[in-house]
């Protein structure tokens, strides 16, 4: 009798790193002979990708974490693996929140998955955190989608943002040769893949750290020279790249996405806040009228681009005043979807240390205020989507309406309409547009 495969069940919090770094280890993990178990309460192995850019989304993992670690007590060969961002913050500490614990593995070691396991199954406790030079992936990773991919391009982020824990947990940057790169790309071209998502926390710092680069920063390898490098990779129709920082984006990247027809028009530049004192004590590196610039730039190019951003309310000292100008600034620029949060303070950025933090009332306060006025922008944003034929790349059916199909225009907006996924899936269909809400759209195949 052969033996019942090992299960297994992994949860992602955060971000899109985390999301490309699961799919990752999950293709390590089926490479090693388990299987995927929806329900994480028949998995032998539970693997939680963890986030700590705030605090509620750490909290969020050792509620998770308490209930597997309960049920560690009548199932002692469950394995329970602590990746992320939690993990490369808290370290052995977790071991000792959660003596159950079998392994502890921060980001830079995703690749590492099965080496450590085998740590673990030797009968070790283990904690990987230390720094390490990212070694390419050569498993295949396990992809949500058959659509949709992510590659990355760089890992880690050399900026020192004053509320950020992003370097202390996912270290220096870490470029990928363009080589390495336009390789996954073409594979993904091959099964069938249509869009890419390149991602970088910094994406604009692509290739500052690779041979060839010069002291001044002027260097062959940037993200706009990756752009022409890989932008005709057979079969994928669709390049993203997120997330922008708008101290480094250049006009030349603007024209090479005007040019580049692969490449969508959609920018994802967070501005974090319109003020340029509370810019400054971010450390943003940048001022609201150079922000403004950027998207001028943009929509000179590119009149009907999608523009998306990350803001955050309540940062420490931040007045009412001050507050307003981020309204103001979102007002004035009207974003097709903006990521809102409070302020929180994050153990070892510098922003947690000062005693100008804010009440939580008056952040939550903000932040409503802040979102009413998101969602009325991007309403009207969409408007101008009405009686349009867009292109859809065809992802899912609608969970809600199993008669709909959903996919996304170039542009990023979600959209609904009538059709069958078994012959749409992967297509890229013109689409009417005859409903528009906020942040989706419902419309109608023409043929
Ligand atoms: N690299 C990206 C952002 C990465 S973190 C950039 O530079 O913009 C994703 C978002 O989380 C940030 O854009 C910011 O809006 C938010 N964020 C980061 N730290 C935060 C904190 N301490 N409190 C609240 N929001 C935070
Ligand atoms: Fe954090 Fe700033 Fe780096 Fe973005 S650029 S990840 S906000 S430190
Ligand atoms: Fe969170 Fe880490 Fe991403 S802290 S936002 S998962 S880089």
């Amino acid at each position: 009798m052969t033996p019942k495969p090992r299960q297994y069940h992994i949860t992602t919090f955060g971000c899109q790193m985390n999301k490309a770094d699961s799919e990752r280890m999950a293709g390590i993990l089926e490479d090693i002979g388990f299987n995927w178990s929806e329900d994480p309460n028949n998995a032998d192995l539970i693997l939680y990708n963890t986030c700590t850019i705030r605090d509620n989304a750490e909290q969020k993992v050792y509620s998770y974490l308490g209930r597997q670690a309960k049920r560690k007590h009548q199932q002692p060969d469950l394995t329970l693996v602590v990746a992320g961002c939690v993990a490369q913050q808290e370290g052995e500490q977790l071991l000792r929140r959660v003596p159950e614990l079998d392994l502890v593995m921060g980001p830079q070691h995703a690749n590492r998955l099965q080496d450590l396991l085998q740590q673990v199954f030797d009968g070790n406790q283990v904690v990987a955190t230390e720094p390490i030079h990212i070694v390419e992936d050569i498993t295949k990773p396990r992809r949500d989608s058959t659509v949709t991919a992510w590659v990355n391009i760089i890992y880690g982020c050399n900026e020192r943002c004053s509320y950020c824990v992003v370097p202390n947990v996912r270290g220096t940057e870490q470029s990928r040769t363009p080589e390495a790169i336009q390789a996954e790309m073409k594979e993904l071209g091959r099964q069938g893949y249509k869009e890419i998502t390149l991602l970088g926390q910094n994406i604009d710092a692509y290739g500052r750290d690779l041979p060839g680069s010069t002291p001044e920063g002027r260097h062959q390898h940037t993200l706009t020279d990756l752009l022409y490098y890989v932008h005709d990779v057979p079969g994928v129709e669709r390049i993203r790249f997120a997330t922008s920082h708008p101290r480094y984006f250049t006009e030349r990247l603007i024209k090479a996405c005007k040019e580049l027809p692969n490449v969508c028009e959609h920018f994802h530049i967070p501005f974090q806040s319109g003020d340029n004192e509370i810019l400054k004590a971010m450390k943003r590196g940048y001022t609201h009228e150079k922000y403004r610039r950027i998207i001028d730039k943009i929509r000179e190019y590119m009149p009907d681009a999608a523009i998306s951003a990350d803001a955050i309310v309540g940062f420490p000292g931040e007045t009412e005043a001050q507050f307003e100008n981020t309204l103001k600034l979102v007002d004035d620029i009207g974003f097709d979807q903006l990521n809102t949060a409070a302020y929180s303070p994050r153990p070892g950025t510098p922003a947690a240390l000062w005693d100008n933090q804010l009440s939580e009332e008056v952040k939550s306060d903000r932040l409503q205020r802040l979102n009413h006025l998101v969602a009325q922008k991007a309403a009207e944003r969409s408007q101008r989507y009405r009686d349009r034929i867009e292109e859809v790349l065809v992802e899912e059916q609608n969970p809600k309406n199993p008669a709909q199909v959903m996919g996304r225009t170039n542009g990023n907006r979600l959209t609904f309409f009538p059709g069958k996924i078994e012959e749409l899936k992967g297509e890229i269909v013109k689409v009417k547009i005859t409903e528009v809400r906020a942040f989706s759209l419902t419309g109608e195949a023409i043929k």
